[in-house]
């Protein structure tokens, strides 16, 4: 049994990380894996899942309209996970005491609208880190969610073409991984409401985005490789990172894109605004 699974599963994800560009290496052709089967006890398929299956099973799990989704429930963070874990499942259909057996695929139907309507964590990005979770390590599941985090907050989304609709949906930027600001970003972008079809509709895409740059990356085994490209680190956060010095700033702490809500703050030099430099 244990056998069949390793030759069915390869060691889970592999991933780069920490890892830049500005090193020179070519990151995209590095694909081996060091990974420990006790890293990974789940394992991703040797020959990957596929990426357009993917996208069209996310945006019909958004319409709870999938194969999965009789178990996977609705919405976008159900979109996203069960069109991941529906299809491994598929991939060890043989070996019905695999645990993606035990796995309820409407487990992250909760964290729909930004985790209970809250439209805090995007519920299609809540879903997709559950599922890489899922298959890999804790440090590698970062790298990867890192690398999505990115992606999602810095492409204009949604990508898919929806089956719904004869024009392309507008497309948006949200700068950020919260379901509020891509949301309103999206209405401003498109003129439509937040409770339209069409706004609905756009989620059922970005979930079949969503999902299918998730199957990418565990299929390349590689991430962590993306950085933030607005990341701040460089100005707001030479100061205000997680550390012990209160004085000096270090009473916040993340990775976000801190200009999407400090506003006023836009302007501030690489001195900081503390000193009355600038804080306009
Ligand atoms: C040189 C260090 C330094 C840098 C760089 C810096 N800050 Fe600050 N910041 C501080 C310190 C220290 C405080 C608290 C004491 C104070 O307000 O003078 C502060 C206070 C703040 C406050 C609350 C007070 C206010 O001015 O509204 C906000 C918001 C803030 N920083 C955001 C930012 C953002 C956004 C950036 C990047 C654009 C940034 N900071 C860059 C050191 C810095
Ligand atoms: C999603 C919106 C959001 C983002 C993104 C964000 N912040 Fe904030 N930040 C807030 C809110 C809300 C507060 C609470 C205090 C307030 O209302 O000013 C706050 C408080 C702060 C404070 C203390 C303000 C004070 O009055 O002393 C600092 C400093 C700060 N943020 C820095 C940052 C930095 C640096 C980043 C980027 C890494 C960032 N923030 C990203 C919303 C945000």
């Amino acid at each position: 049994m244990q056998e069949t699974r390793r030759n069915f599963l390869k060691a889970g994800c592999t991933v780069v990380a920490g890892a830049t560009v500005a090193s020179g290496i070519n990151l995209l052709n590095v694909k081996s894996a060091k990974a420990t089967s006790a890293e990974h006890p789940y394992g991703w398929p040797v020959e990957g899942l596929d990426v357009e299956e993917t996208k069209e099973l996310g945006y019909l799990g958004y319409k709870g309209d999938s194969r999965f989704s009789i178990d996977a429930g609705k919405d976008c963070a159900s979109g996203t996970f069960g069109a991941i874990v529906g299809q491994l499942q598929e991939a060890v259909a043989d070996d019905l005491e695999h645990p993606y057996h035990g796995i309820p695929l409407a487990m992250m139907q909760w964290a729909s609208g930004g985790v209970a309507g809250f439209a805090t964590l995007c519920g299609a990005i809540n879903g997709a880190c559950a599922a890489i979770g899922l298959v890999c390590s804790n440090s590698e599941a970062k790298a990867y969610i890192a690398d999505l985090l990115t992606w999602c907050s810095e492409t204009a989304l949604p990508i898919y073409p929806s089956p719904n609709y004869e024009e392309p949906h507008a497309q948006s930027v949200a700068g950020s991984n919260l379901c509020h600001v891509s949301v309103t970003n999206w209405c401003l972008a498109s003129g439509y409401a937040s409770g339209s079809s069409e706004r609905s509709d756009r989620c059922a895409c970005l979930t079949a985005d969503v999902a299918s740059k998730v199957v990418e990356m565990l299929n390349d085994g590689v991430g962590g490789v993306l950085g933030n490209p607005r990341d701040n680190s460089t100005v707001c956060g030479a100061c205000h990172y997680k550390g012990p010095d209160y004085d000096a700033g270090q009473f916040t702490r993340g990775k976000m894109n801190c200009h999407s809500c400090h506003v006023t703050i836009s302007k501030a030099s690489e001195n900081g605004h503390h000193l009355g430099i600038i804080n306009k």
